[in-house]
């Protein structure tokens, strides 16, 4: 596993903000901010302090992509499987995406932050639905950083949605079967009119989706570290951005 993390993550020592702008960045970055509970218990702290110390890396992951120039992120914050966690971890992570909102949502709005959120926000808890939907109402304007929070989400279902929207379509003679393209696929996910992830960082060594962005991961480039989320620092955001632009992205072609 060391080799790994070796092979694709280049160590190079601190960059720079400079160093990072050089070439151009991703457009959207994508985050799997995994490790909160794994960076608590090592601290001998309860999972909620690990989520807590989550919320305040996201802070400064969004105040980065700001300074960059980065115009869309999407950070995975509860997927649809996480009901299955304990009922308190659950309360402490609804509890911390109001607090989150309450207290970010001033600065957010300053700053050009679009919230928007893909899931099923419809099942949070009521206080949850009305702080996410207020954000997005007095973001909506905005265009600076499009910041998707998918909460409550599943790739799976995301695309099982999208298929029955458009099997609708169909059945009621609005969309002929021979027009449907990947467009049309598209246009009835959840992140409709929001271009593919450049670039997935996924932190804390696990190497898999877990249920993310499967249809929009088609070309997304990888990068993992076993740093825990809320060990996660700007300079390693700069690192991640660094290895990217030294990928060689093909799509399918050639050189
Ligand atoms: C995975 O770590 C993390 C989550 C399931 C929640 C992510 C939430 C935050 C970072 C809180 C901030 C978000 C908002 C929108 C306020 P884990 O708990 O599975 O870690 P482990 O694998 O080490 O147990």
């Amino acid at each position: 596993m060391r080799s790994f993390f070796k092979k694709f993550c280049k160590s190079a020592p601190h960059l720079t903000q400079q160093e990072i702008i050089k070439l151009p960045l991703p457009r959207h970055l994508a985050i799997i901010m995994d490790g909160n509970g794994r960076w608590a218990k090592k601290k001998g702290l309860p999972r909620a302090a690990g989520h807590r110390a989550g919320a305040e890396t996201l802070r400064l992951i969004v105040e980065t992509c700001l300074e960059v120039g980065m115009p869309y992120l999407t950070v995975y914050a509860f997927s649809t499987e996480n009901w299955k966690r304990p009922p308190e971890e659950v309360k402490a992570l609804m509890a911390l995406l109001v607090e989150y909102i309450e207290k970010e949502l001033q600065q957010l709005k300053q700053n050009g932050v679009k919230i928007k959120t893909i899931g099923n926000i419809s099942e949070l808890p009521s206080t949850a639905i009305s702080r996410v939907q207020k954000a997005e109402k007095e973001t909506a304007h905005n265009h600076k950083l499009v910041l998707q929070i998918a909460l409550n989400y599943g790739g799976r279902k995301e695309i099982l949605d999208a298929v029955k929207s458009i099997a609708g379509e169909v059945a009621s003679g609005r969309l002929p079967v021979a027009t449907i393209d990947t467009a049309t696929m598209e246009e009835h996910l959840y992140t409709a009119g929001v271009p593919d992830p450049d670039l997935l960082i996924r932190t804390a060594g696990e190497l898999r989706l877990s249920n993310f962005l499967l249809w929009q991961f088609a070309y997304t480039e990888f990068w993992f570290t076993e740093v825990f989320w809320p060990d996660f620092k700007v300079h390693h955001l700069y690192q991640a951005i660094y290895d990217y632009q030294y990928r060689q992205r093909r799509f399918g072609g050639l050189k």
